[in-house]
């Protein structure tokens, strides 16, 4: 029997999507509005859940068919609109296919008269409902198969191969990656927090590639979970992102940058790796971001061995001096490409145009880390990319720009598999390590 919404219902659907695109993570935002619309943990509830994350993951399709059937792009709507415009295209092109609720006749009968309450474009809606049909045209087969905009299969497809790039996207789209915990042995052990894990039920399983990240499936999550983050006894961090400062293998005594720090998973842990006993400078050019760091740093205790440097990385050898760092972690903004299993909008959001802009300053980033280190010096870059624009092709510039002035070491331990580009440098894929994917370059400056 086919559920039946009222008004309300729809206005809460509408209202979940648009806050959902306010407030990250989505999920938070929709329960806090189901809440005030009185239908938090029920059928109505489950039911929208499962929709509104199948329409985060679809964004970019649901945006290019809405498009296509108004004629404006749907950046230019309203935020009402564009939430109803793109459940409403959820519902009429995918949602059947997949066993979902038809919710379409209530959408249709109540929506224009929600959006006039909301301050919305009726008008708008009323086009989509009508067009909706021919614009289904706008569907590229390729991206609604793989869940992921044909920009970045290309580009992925380009080095791996069409059979890997199809194998990588098929399983982002199903998997669920577990919470990972990187342990702060500063404060407790790898051995207490699975002790405390089983305690509460669940069946961590300790990484096969970093030893002190412990995992565990997401499920129904307790909030003592988060009270082992909040004390400081680990970090949310998988373990593909904890390899970065592992291999940089920081030693005590070190004066160790690193450039883009923020909210702290990789300064605290090599803050740990040195036992406190290195000195370390860490970058965020971002106010709201450098308290997250400061914030972190605090929790797990290794707050006195950082300085936090409230500006930008590429400022570095004028703020800091040439040639002054024993190590040089650079870990950029980057596409987030390696994440696409836990941020679904990453899958449409990265245009060619955006692309260029942050290579532009990874490629910066990573000539402030060169000028910095010292002769002998190590510099690790990492980025949570799987486009070898971000990884493969930026280290290739720094080391022709300054040919033989720098070279990649083989990192130690060899974690992962080693690019299929650069055998020296290191890839984490998620199909194959079920981890998200990152790329790693260690570097050694020459004397
Ligand atoms: C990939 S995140 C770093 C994650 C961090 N290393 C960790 O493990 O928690 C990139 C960070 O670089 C910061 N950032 C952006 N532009 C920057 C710049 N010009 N210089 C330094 N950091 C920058 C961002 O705000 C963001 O916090």
């Amino acid at each position: 029997m086919p559920v039946k919404l009222t008004p309300r219902d729809i206005e809460a659907l509408i209202v979940a999507m648009k806050r959902g695109e306010e407030y990250k993570p989505w999920q938070v935002a929709k329960r806090e509005v189901f809440r005030e619309y009185g239908i938090a943990g029920t059928v109505k509830d489950k039911i929208f859940t499962a929709m509104m994350y199948r329409a985060w993951s679809l964004q970019g399709l649901l945006d290019r068919v809405v498009e296509k059937a108004v004629g404006v792009s749907v950046e230019k709507l309203d935020a009402y609109t564009r939430a109803a415009a793109r459940i409403y295209a959820f519902q009429r092109l995918i949602a059947h296919r997949e066993g979902h609720e038809d919710i379409t006749v209530w959408m249709e009968e109540f929506t224009p008269r929600i959006l006039a309450k909301l301050g919305g474009d009726p008008d708008i809606f009323k086009m989509l409902v009508e067009r909706i049909e021919e614009a289904r045209t706008a569907i590229d087969p390729l991206e609604e198969r793989l869940m992921v905009s044909r920009f970045i299969y290309e580009r992925v497809a380009s080095f791996i191969g069409e059979n890997e790039a199809e194998t990588l996207f098929q399983f982002v789209n199903s998997w669920v990656p577990p919470l990972s915990l990187r342990v702060n042995t500063l404060k407790t052990t790898v051995g207490n927090v699975v002790k405390w894990l089983r305690r509460l039920g669940y069946k961590p399983r300790v990484s096969p590639f970093v030893e002190t990240v412990v995992k565990i499936e997401r499920g129904e999550l307790r909030p003592e979970v988060f009270k082992l983050v909040r004390r400081g006894f680990a970090v949310l961090q998988d373990d593909a992102s904890a390899a970065a400062s592992l291999l940089l293998a920081p030693r005590p005594g070190e004066t160790i940058v690193d450039l883009c720090a923020a909210p702290g998973g990789k300064t605290s842990h090599l803050a740990e790796l040195t036992r406190l006993k290195s000195h370390i400078i860490a970058f965020e050019p971002y106010p709201d971001r450098a308290a997250k760091l400061r914030e972190t740093l605090e929790r797990v205790g290794a707050d006195r061995v950082v300085d936090i440097v409230m500006g930008d990385g590429r400022r570095a050898p004028d703020m800091l001096g040439e040639e002054v760092a024993d190590a040089v972690l650079v870990d950029p903004p980057c596409s987030s490409t390696g994440t696409i299993a836990k941020n679904p909008d990453v899958r449409w959001r990265l245009k060619p145009e955006e692309l260029e802009k942050i290579t532009k300053l990874q490629r910066e980033l990573l000539e402030a880390a060169y000028r910095i280190v010292k002769p002998g010096g190590r510099i690790l870059y990492s980025v949570c990319s799987l486009l070898r624009e971000e990884g493969e092709d930026i280290i290739s510039w720094l080391l022709s720009k300054y040919h033989g002035r720098v070279k990649p070491l083989e990192p130690n331990p060899p974690l992962f598999d080693p690019s299929p580009l650069q055998p020296w440098a290191r890839r984490a894929w998620p199909h194959r390590h079920r981890t998200s994917g990152f790329y790693y370059a260690l570097l050694v400056k020459q004397a």
